[in-house]
C-alpha cells in the first residue's frame, strides 16, 4: 500500500513543480463561435444545467485528482469547499488505495464531510475491475455516499507506469458487470481522449456517459518521464486524441452524454464545449495547484471561468446553455481535418441558424 500511496504523492509532486501539460492544444482553438449582436440582458444569463438529476450553477467538474494520503485530505477538502460553495460536481481521485489501507479512506469521506448535498463522484480504474468484486465496488460507492461512478481508463500511464498494469485483456467485459451498480457510470479517459470505436463500445456496455479526458492538458506521459527519466518516453509526449475532437467523435457516433476535458482552462472553451454538444466540462491541473492552498483561490479561479462562459454566451446570444448548442461553429485547421478524413459532417455545426429564423 505504501508504494500506491507514494507513487499517487510523487504524481502531484510532479504535477506541482514540472510543466506536464501537452505542448499541443486541446483542439478549441480551432473552433469559433461566430460572433452576434446579442438581444438579451447579460444579467439573465443563466449558466446552470441539470447534471443527473441536480441543478448545477455551471457546466463545469473538478475532475478527479487525489486521495489515499493525509496532504490528498488536504487537497481534497478545499476542492470540496469551493465545489459547495460553488454548487458544482466534484469527482474523487482513484480509490483503489482505500480497498488496501482503510486508514486512507479519510482523505476521501473528507469530501461527503464538506456536505451532504455534493454531488460526488467516485472513481477506480478499469483495469481494477478485473481484481476487485462488485461488493468492493459498492462499497467504494457507500464510503463517500456517491451520486456517480467514474471508471478511468488509462493505458498509456499504465504502460509507461513501471508499476503499471499492463495486461487489459478482458478489462472491457467487466463493463457488463459494473453496470448492474444502481448509479450512473461514466467512462473516463486521463488525458489522451477516446475514439468513435471505443466510444460505440461503451455505449453496447450501455454505461452513462463518456468523459473525454483528451489530449492538450495534463499529460501522463511527461509525469512518468520525469518519475523514470526514460528518455524514450518523450515520443508520447503528444500522444492521443485532442479533446475538441474526441468530444465530436463521441457525440457523433453515439448517444450517450458526453463530458468535455483535458487542457479545459477558461471559460470561452468551457462555452465552445457546450455549444459542441458537451454535457459538461472539467478541470484538474490548474485546481490542484489552487488547492494545495485554499479553497477561496479554486473558487476564484472557477467564478472567473464562469465569468468568462457568460461573457460568450452574451455574444454568441446564448441566454442558457440550451441556446449555446444552436449556436453556429465554425472548425477549422488541424480539427477539420482530422473530422473530414474520418467522415464527419462539419457543415452542419456552421449553418445550424439556417434551420432556424434567427
Ligand atoms: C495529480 C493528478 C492525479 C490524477 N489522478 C487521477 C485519478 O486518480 N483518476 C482519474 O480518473 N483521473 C486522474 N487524473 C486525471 C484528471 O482527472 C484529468 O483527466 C487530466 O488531468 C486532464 O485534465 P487537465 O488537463 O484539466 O488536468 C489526475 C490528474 C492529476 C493532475
Amino acid at each position: 500500500m505504501e508504494d500506491l500511496s507514494l507513487r499517487k504523492l510523487e504524481h502531484i509532486k510532479i504535477c506541482l513543480e514540472k510543466n506536464v501539460e501537452s505542448e499541443i492544444s486541446n483542439g478549441f482553438d480551432d473552433i469559433i463561435l461566430i460572433h452576434r449582436v446579442p438581444n438579451i440582458d447579460f444579467e439573465e444569463i443563466d449558466t446552470s444545467i441539470d447534471f443527473f438529476g441536480k441543478k448545477i450553477s455551471a457546466p463545469i467538474i473538478i475532475s478527479p485528482i487525489t486521495g489515499g494520503h493525509k496532504f490528498s485530505e488536504k487537497i481534497n477538502k478545499n476542492l470540496a469547499l469551493a465545489a459547495k460553495e460553488l454548487n458544482i460536481p466534484i469527482a474523487v481521485g482513484s480509490q483503489r488505495i482505500a480497498l488496501i489501507n482503510k486508514e486512507s479512506r479519510k482523505s476521501f469521506k473528507i469530501i461527503r464531510e464538506v456536505s451532504e448535498n455534493l454531488f460526488v463522484i467516485a472513481n477506480i480504474g478499469i483495469a481494477q475491475l478485473k481484481e476487485y468484486s462488485m461488493d468492493q465496488i459498492q462499497e467504494l460507492i457507500d464510503m463517500i455516499d456517491a451520486n456517480a461512478l467514474y471508471i478511468h481508463v488509462n493505458p498509456l500511464q499504465e504502460v509507461l507506469q513501471k508499476e503499471g498494469n499492463k495486461n487489459f485483456q478482458d478489462c472491457l467485459e467487466k463493463l457488463d458487470d459494473i453496470r448492474k451498480l444502481n448509479i450512473p457510470i461514466i467512462v473516463k479517459e486521463v488525458g489522451t481522449g477516446f475514439c468513435r470505436e471505443d466510444a460505440m463500445i461503451f455505449e453496447k456496455k450501455k454505461i452513462d456517459a463518456i468523459d473525454v479526458a483528451g489530449l492538450g492538458g495534463t499529460n501522463f506521459a511527461i509525469v512518468e518521464y520525469y518519475r523514470n527519466k526514460k528518455e524514450i518516453f518523450r515520443d508520447f509526449f503528444n500522444w492521443g486524441i485532442k479533446t475538441a475532437i474526441s468530444l465530436i467523435e463521441c457525440l457523433e457516433f453515439t448517444n450517450l452524454k458526453v463530458i468535455a476535458s483535458g487542457g479545459i482552462r477558461n471559460g470561452v472553451e468551457v462555452a465552445k464545449a457546450m455549444a459542441l454538444g458537451a454535457y459538461a466540462t472539467g478541470v484538474a491541473l490548474p485546481l490542484l495547484k489552487l488547492a494545495i492552498h485554499n479553497h477561496m483561490d479554486v473558487v476564484k479561479y472557477i467564478n472567473g471561468m464562469i465569468e468568462q462562459l457568460k461573457i460568450a454566451m452574451f455574444l454568441t446570444n446564448s441566454k442558457r446553455i440550451d441556446d449555446l448548442k444552436k449556436v453556429d461553429v465554425i472548425i477549422k485547421g488541424f480539427v477539420k481535418d482530422w473530422l473530414e478524413q474520418r467522415n464527419i459532417d462539419i457543415k452542419k455545426y456552421s449553418n445550424r441558424r439556417l434551420k432556424r429564423s434567427t
